[in-house]
């Protein structure tokens, strides 16, 4: 029996079908709304609001619960691979053996870029933040595959397009930190894995010989799967709003890049090290900073806690915190802040303000400590978290594609002036 929610507004009694997905959350269907009623919902942030329904990835943030396609996070943390995740989560199912090799082949053999590509790295000074520069060479693969600027392409040319993303944001990711550092660019190697080749493409100079170490490659992995998707967050909704247009693949995902940017979402992993760093400079006075963070006079806000959906500990916090001890320890690396991260942690858990509010840690608190333990410099660590998010984002675009949604235009209620007559210049 469907069920249904009612609503009375000026002795008008309004009803409104319940929908209910499959891990029985329920939403109105406001559809008809503003046609029966004539009123619209003002939730800002969206704190309240399903923007769609879909089938990709599912969490509940009270239980701390996370699954790709219905399989755990946990799991898929210990025993599946970047590659097989992303094959999960843009085509639905866990592939063959054939399926994977066929999909790993596909993107080994599409890791290279337009050469000309590199004049447009040349034109951005060694001071561009990475993130800016990943999403400008992104987005200029319209421009090299303008077939991909027609809404109307094959499903042919449109997995074409997913297989060229995922080939190649290594390659770009790379060469935005090689533009960085002055070094020359690396071109990727089709005799290694995906985060292997990703390594070499980053740290491999032409003085010396590089040899990719299997622990930091399996790190990375394990990270990129934690990132590869997390429902409506604020990147991937720009990806499916700005797709809803019918915008090309490339300039959807682009603009998911620079959303993720802000360190609200995924800029959050650059500044959590960057506050650490500043408790460790200031003495490592943890508690000085939980009152900062409490302070409402302070803008200071307590990065890598807190989330719009957690409530409970982020699980991917949860697996994130537990590597960086095991490869720290692998890698022989002994790095201060992640001791005052732990104290950090400890304090705002047992802190009323923190508790009050259900402010846990989330996915960016550890995460950069165990990038910067693989060599990866801290203005790289918002590419990280772009690069583990691409499958996701790109899932969540072919859904919307899919379903046909429409384009994404919301609603406002209107505050301003009411009408007036224009008054020339010399009577104001
Ligand atoms: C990501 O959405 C996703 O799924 C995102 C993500 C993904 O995988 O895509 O999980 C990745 O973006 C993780 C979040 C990374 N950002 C940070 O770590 C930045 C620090 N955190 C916050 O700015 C904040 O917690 C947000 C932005 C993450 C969530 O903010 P909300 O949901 O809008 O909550 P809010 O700002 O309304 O805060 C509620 C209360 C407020 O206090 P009161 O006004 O009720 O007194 O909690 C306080 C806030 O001041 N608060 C914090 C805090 N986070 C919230 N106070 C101190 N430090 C914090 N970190």
């Amino acid at each position: 029996m469907s069920e249904s929610a009612k609503l009375s507004f000026k002795g008008q009694d309004y009803e409104f079908p319940v929908i209910t997905g499959t891990e029985n959350e329920s939403a109105i269907d406001i559809a008809k709304l503003r046609a029966t009623s004539g009123l619209i919902t003002l939730d800002p942030g969206y704190k309240n609001t399903g923007a769609t329904t879909s089938a990709i990835t599912f969490l509940d943030g009270e239980e701390g619960i996370l699954r790709y396609r219905g399989y755990r996070i946990e799991d898929l943390a210990e025993k599946s691979t970047f590659l097989e995740v992303s094959y999960l989560l843009i085509y639905g199912e866990l592939p063959t053996q054939a399926q994977y090799e066929d999909f790993s082949k596909e993107i080994t053999h599409h890791t290279l870029v337009h050469e000309d590509i590199k004049k447009i790295l040349e034109g951005f000074p060694s001071n561009a933040h990475p993130m800016g520069v990943l999403s400008s060479m992104i987005c200029a693969l319209t421009a090299f595959y303008p077939d991909s600027l027609n809404p109307n392409r094959s499903e042919e040319e449109v997995n074409l397009s997913i297989i060229r993303l995922i080939a190649k944001m290594p390659t770009f990711a790379t060469w935005a930190y090689k533009n960085e550092m002055g070094h020359p660019v690396n071109y990727p190697d089709n005799s290694l894995d995906y985060c292997s080749n990703f390594l070499k493409m980053m740290f491999a100079l032409p003085a010396e010989k590089y040899d990719v170490d299997p622990i930091v490659s399996a790190a990375l992995d394990k990270l990129l799967i934690l990132h590869a998707d997390h429902e409506q967050n604020c990147s991937t909704s720009t990806v499916r709003i700005v797709g809803s247009s019918q915008a090309s693949i490339y300039a959807s995902i682009s603009a998911g890049i620079n959303a993720l940017w802000g360190p609200l979402h995924g800029g959050a992993n650059q500044s959590v090290i960057e506050m650490l760093e500043a408790i460790k400079a200031d003495g490592g006075d943890a508690k000085k900073y939980l009152d900062k963070a409490k302070d409402k006079n302070d803008p200071f806000r307590l990065m890598g806690f807190g989330h719009r959906v957690y409530k409970n500990f982020d699980p991917r916090a949860k697996i994130i915190k537990k590597a960086a001890d095991d490869v720290l320890a692998k890698l022989g690396v002994n790095d201060p802040v992640l001791d005052i991260a732990k104290e950090l942690e400890h304090a705002a858990l047992n802190d009323q303000y923190f508790i009050d509010r259900q402010l846990y840690p989330n996915v960016d608190f550890y995460s950069g400590i165990i990038y910067r333990a693989l060599g990866i410099p801290t203005d790289m660590f918002t590419v990280m978290f772009a690069l583990g998010r691409l499958p996701g984002w790109i899932a969540q675009w072919k859904e919307m594609r899919e379903n046909g949604e429409p384009i994404g235009r919301p609603r406002q209620v209107y505050t301003g002036a009411n009408e007036r007559d224009y008054v020339s210049m010399n009577k104001r």
